[in-house]
């Protein structure tokens, strides 16, 4: 190699280390305000069900309907929920747009990343719906290599095409960050179809798919990797009515317990499988992400931050006659179906989705990093841990 290549390496080697240095010595500190630190991810990948979909299951299947999206969106923007959900404020949070839903034909912009989270997704396929996480992941490929070529075509002489601006820039993807929420409904169709020992026995079957999904992401360049891990299943108000209560089986706050041990043992596993990465893929970065606790302190503390009876929800009905949020039945003269009036004193919206005030307190409790596994801000998470 010529001397002034070696001398350039060296030169490069140097300020690579003396980077890292800065950025363990900045990770001390907390909070996530270190100053110049921040990641500047330009873009955001979603992989998950519900509690992320901007719009899949509207742009695939059926329309949600309102009262959805009423106290943010004015429509129902494609949400389960009455407005923003917490990836909306990990948007916010990165000063990203929000993002589009992959699926959508019209009016998309993907210049800042894609959602591939789809209502009803779960990691394993045979859940409830066909968008399980090995689609999703095949959707991302196809989103990746489509932007390649359409990208090339469209700049011939670096010019800036019409549509270029809302196509993701290639060299952005091996520096976005890939965001999953997912594994709610391998284990609430499990609970459905088997018993509570079969689902806690399908675990690691169901993390083995989930690591080899982030890992095809990290095989296509993918380096930053932000996990959330479950929430406790067993407090959703629809888990609560339905779950055939035996003495003993629910908690202080009304929630399900064996359900929420299964979930608790689901994390478990999960953070396991993270850490494992992590030590595999030292030229990655993995933050576990722990919204289950963020979610039980909201639970267990309702009434202190003014929220009603946890297991109260503002829109739909499921006792004494099921009615799905955004339909309506008059039933022996008695109307179901109407949305409640203080939706922001909600924790649960429909009984199955948490509401945007909820998600608004979530999201503060996990952005900042202090419920991260290492603990760094979302605005951080492209740092390596100290050990690397
Ligand atoms: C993160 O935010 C929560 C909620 O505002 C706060 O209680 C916690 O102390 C913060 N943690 C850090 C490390 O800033
Ligand atoms: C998950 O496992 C199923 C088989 O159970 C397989 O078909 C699918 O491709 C796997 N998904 C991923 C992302 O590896
Ligand atoms: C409506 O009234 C009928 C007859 O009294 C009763 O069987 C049924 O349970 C009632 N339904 C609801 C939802 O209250």
């Amino acid at each position: 190699m010529d001397p002034v290549k070696l001398l350039g390496l060296v030169v490069l080697l140097a300020l690579c280390i003396l980077c890292q240095l800065t950025a363990v010595h900045g990770g001390g500190d907390g909070g996530g305000v270190g100053i110049g630190r921040g990641c500047k991810f330009s873009a955001v990948y979603n992989f998950g069900d519900s509690n992320s979909d901007t719009g899949a299951i509207s742009a695939a299947l059926l329309e949600v309907l309102p009262p959805n999206g009423e106290s943010f969106f004015g429509n129902p923007a494609g949400r389960f929920c009455d407005g923003r959900l917490v990836l909306d404020f990990i948007a916010e949070e990165l000063k990203l747009p929000y993002l589009s839903p992959y699926l959508d034909s019209l009016g998309t912009n993907f210049r800042h990343g894609a959602n591939f989270a789809t209502g009803g997704s779960s990691i394993r396929p045979g859940g409830f719906s066909p968008f399980h996480l090995g689609i999703q992941i095949n959707q991302f490929l196809r989103f990746k290599s489509l932007t390649k070529a359409l990208y090339n075509q469209l700049t011939p002489n670096g010019k800036r095409g019409p549509s270029k601006g809302k196509l993701s820039r290639p060299e952005d993807f091996s520096k976005a960050l890939y965001t999953f929420d997912i594994g709610q409904n391998d284990l609430a169709f499990g609970f459905q179809h088997t018993t509570e020992e079969q689902v806690t026995a399908s675990i690691p079957d169901i993390l083995a798919n989930l690591s080899q999904a982030i890992l095809k992401v990290y095989e296509e360049g993918g380096r930053f990797f932000w996990i959330h891990n479950t929430g406790p299943i067993g407090c959703l108000p629809y888990n609560v009515i339905y779950y055939k209560s035996k003495p003993g089986t629910i908690d202080e706050n009304g929630c399900v317990k064996p359900q929420n041990a299964v979930a608790q043992e689901f994390n478990r596993q999960l953070k396991d499988m993270v850490l494992k990465l992590r030590g595999e893929h030292p030229l990655a970065v993995f933050t576990y992400v722990d919204v289950y606790s963020a979610k039980y302190a909201l639970i267990s503390h309702a009434k202190d931050l003014g929220f009603v009876d946890p297991m109260e929800f503002c829109c739909g009905s499921f006792y004494g006659y099921h009615i799905d949020c955004g339909k309506k039945a008059t039933v022996n003269g008695t109307v179901y179906g109407n949305p409640c009036t203080d939706t922001a004193r909600h924790i649960s919206w429909d009984g199955i989705h948490y509401s945007q005030a909820a998600n608004m307190w979530i999201a503060h409790h996990i952005l900042n990093g202090s419920l991260s596994d290492p603990s760094v801000s979302i605005g951080e998470a492209c740092h390596y841990p100290k050990h690397v």
